[in-house]
């Protein structure tokens, strides 16, 4: 939908007032290769992509919050006592997480009236819900005057979905979604938020996203599973050494300590992904910066089968997605990107040669599994920011 026909859907549903709209963007991401190292204080390669969420937003005169989305049909319109109330697996709890963490920086959140549009494909493992935490926030930072910068606001949004939606994500997401810069990726340190912006020159090749479709059961309590073992891992090492994060430990290190895990295999290889996940980054960007996208592919898939083997967070539609691209020369790596248990891959193949990959995917996914593959270009692109819209009188 354009953004003069979203403007209309606004003034349809809240109807014409002398108070200004405002629009804002933010992006999804697709994360290059350093998954589930974010919350242990890894690098991480992500990008903003081109499709993300948009949001409509008036001040209103009165204190009521009044949140719609023109994708679902459940709005809101809340008191200001109602903003801190859950709702049952819902998107609108994002904005009341925001919200709720303006509060506690002692902003005063007074009304207002938005309407959001997102065309990202929805648990696809490309980071809608911070597309929407991080465009409210970006939203509400102009509309409250709260003078916060880019890594503060990402850092808030994170806060959020610890505290309000619940679930133990890292910074990485957020952290994309609001500094994103187009054609390039960002080498992101978790743990000091160091951020390099490294561009993309891919010559003749390209990344394509394919969508596995799968639903993704469970993934929220299997993700916080995932954080609490790195957690363990993290305990039991440091009775040897004077680590704060796992991401600081080098692979004979990890191994010196194998014995203090003869009860915890499991969390031995969680860590053991960790410490080689974090080498893989490092690894895959100098490749790249060296214009080596043929190593930078094989650190791609060797990062599929560890998030497979160690971290336990693929899927059969998943490994069957990137084990579809093995044997195609045109692929030079595939993995899946995000949290898994579901969601998309990342592959990195022959810009030419799009259509025929395409083809050795769709027919015998399909069949194996009865989902059908869907295909997203990809384009780095900047993060979020406002947009400009026409006066109201030129939307007919
Ligand atoms: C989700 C989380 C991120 C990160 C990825 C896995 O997207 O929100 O913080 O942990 O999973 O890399």
């Amino acid at each position: 939908m354009d953004i003069q026909a979203l403007q209309q859907r606004f003034i349809e549903r809240y109807g014409a007032a002398d108070e200004p709209v405002f629009a804002f963007f933010a992006p999804g991401r697709v994360n290059l290769i350093g998954d589930h190292i974010d919350y242990s204080g890894g690098q991480v390669f992500p990008c903003a992509i081109e499709h993300g969420t948009t949001m409509l937003v008036r001040r209103s005169t009165d204190s009521m919050v009044k949140l719609a989305s023109d994708n679902f049909d459940l709005m809101a319109n809340l008191r200001q006592d109602e903003l801190e109330t859950k709702y049952d697996d819902h998107w609108i709890n994002y904005p009341l997480a925001v919200l709720q963490q303006f509060r506690m920086a002692g902003v005063k959140t007074t009304g207002f009236e938005c309407l959001y549009f997102g065309n990202l494909p929805s648990a696809a493992g490309l980071s809608s819900s911070a597309a929407i935490e991080v465009v409210t926030a970006y939203a509400l930072n102009q509309l409250y005057a709260a003078n916060m910068d880019l890594p503060t606001i990402a850092t808030l949004c994170q806060q959020a979905e610890n505290q309000f939606v619940g679930v133990q994500c890292g910074i990485m997401d957020q952290y994309a979604v609001a500094m994103g810069k187009e054609g390039h990726a960002m080498l992101l340190d978790c743990q000091t938020l160091e951020c390099e912006q490294v561009p993309l020159a891919l010559r003749d090749y390209t990344f394509v996203l394919v969508n596995s479709n799968q639903r993704r059961e469970l993934s929220e309590s299997l993700y916080n599973e995932r954080v609490q073992q790195t957690v363990t891992a993290l305990h039991l090492i440091q009775k040897r050494h004077s680590i704060e994060q796992l991401a600081e430990l080098n692979i004979s290190q990890l191994e010196d300590c194998e014995q203090l895990f003869t009860e915890h295999p499991v969390e031995y290889a969680r860590a053991r992904h960790v410490v080689e996940e974090q080498s893989r980054v490092v690894r895959a960007v100098a490749e790249l910066k060296l214009n080596n996208l043929v190593e930078f592919g094989r650190l791609m898939y060797a990062s599929h089968d560890s998030l497979r083997d160690q971290y336990g967070v693929s899927s059969d539609p998943l490994n069957l997605l990137v084990d579809l691209t093995r044997d195609n020369s045109d692929v030079l790596g595939a993995r899946l990107t995000g949290a898994g248990f579901g969601g998309c891959t990342v592959n990195l193949l022959k810009q030419d040669r799009i259509d025929a990959f395409k083809e050795t995917i769709s027919e015998p996914y399909q069949n194996a599994t009865g989902l059908t593959a869907t295909f997203l270009d990809f384009a780095p692109s900047q993060g979020v920011r406002e947009i400009s819209l026409a006066p109201l009188q030129e939307v007919s």
